[in-house]
C-alpha cells in the first residue's frame, strides 16, 4: 500500500486498485491548497474522524466529485446521507469488513462538533486491516489515552499516525508514549505545522524519537511512502 500526505490529517491511502481518502482538509490549508488540487483527488471512500473543519472542509465535494462512500461515526454519516452521499455509518469498538480491508473505529479523547455548532457525534480513530495483511493506525485528534493499549492485542501495526503538533491533540513527547502503547515503533507524525499553535521543529522531534529506538517520518505535502 501507498500512503500519500495532503497536510493535517490528511492521507490517501492506496490498497490495490482501492482508493481511501482520509479526513480532506486541502483547500482550506495555507500549507496545501496551492500543492494540492481538490478536484484531480480520486476517492472510492472517505474515512472521518470527526466532525472538525480542520478533517471535513472538502469531503463533501470530493465525495460527490468521486461517488465516494463517507465511513464515519453514525451522527456525521447522517449529516452526509442528507446532503444525498452514500455513507457507512460506524460506531465506536465497531468493525466491518470492506472491500479494502477491515476497518474498526477505535476511540479518542478529543471534541467532534460541525464548524456551525451542530453535533458531530464522538471523535474516534481507525485502525485499518488491509486485504493486502498491513495494519495502520490513525489515531485522529486525541489525547494520549490509555484505550490504545487495546490495539496490540488485536492486531501488530505496520505503523502509527500520529498527531504530533500539541495544543489541541497529542504533542511529541506523549505521541512517543502512543507508540509504545499500541506497540509500534514506526510513526508517521500529522496534525502539525498547519496554523501557528501547532507549528513544531522537525529535527528536534524527530531526534526525540530516534532516542526512543523509533522512526518518526514526517512527509512533505504531496509526498508518499510505501508499506
Ligand atoms: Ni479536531
Ligand atoms: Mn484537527
Amino acid at each position: 500500500m501507498t500512503i500519500t500526505y495532503f497536510g493535517q490529517n490528511s492521507l490517501l491511502l492506496t490498497i490495490g486498485d482501492t482508493k481511501v481518502l482520509i479526513d480532506p482538509f486541502i483547500s482550506g490549508n495555507p500549507l496545501a491548497k496551492d500543492v494540492i488540487a481538490i478536484d484531480t483527488i480520486q476517492a472510492d471512500y472517505i474515512l472521518l474522524t470527526h466532525a472538525h473543519q480542520d478533517h471535513i472542509l472538502d469531503a463533501e465535494a470530493i465525495a460527490e466529485n468521486n461517488d465516494a462512500v463517507i465511513v464515519s461515526n453514525y451522527e456525521i454519516a447522517m449529516h452526509y446521507q442528507a446532503k444525498g452521499i452514500t455513507v457507512h455509518p460506524m460506531n465506536h469498538g465497531g468493525s466491518w469488513q470492506f472491500d479494502f480491508g477491515k476497518v474498526q473505529y477505535v476511540n479518542a479523547v478529543h471534541t467532534s462538533s460541525f464548524p456551525d455548532g451542530s453535533y458531530g457525534g464522538q471523535p474516534g480513530g481507525f485502525v485499518i486491516s488491509t486485504t493486502g495483511d498491513k495494519h495502520v493506525y490513525i489515531a485522529g485528534d486525541t489525547a494520549l489515552t490509555m484505550d490504545m493499549k487495546l490495539i496490540p492485542l488485536k492486531v501488530t501495526l505496520d505503523i502509527a499516525i500520529l498527531p504530533i503538533g500539541d495544543n489541541f491533540t497529542m504533542g511529541v513527547d506523549d505521541a512517543i508514549i502512543a507508540s509504545d502503547f499500541v506497540a509500534c515503533n514506526q510513526v508517521l507524525g500529522v496534525h502539525y505545522d498547519t496554523f501557528g499553535y501547532i507549528e513544531i521543529d522537525h529535527e528536534d522531534a524527530k531526534k526525540k524519537f530516534e532516542a526512543k529506538g523509533k522512526v518518526l517520518t514526517l512527509l512533505d505535502i504531496g509526498q508518499s511512502m510505501d508499506l
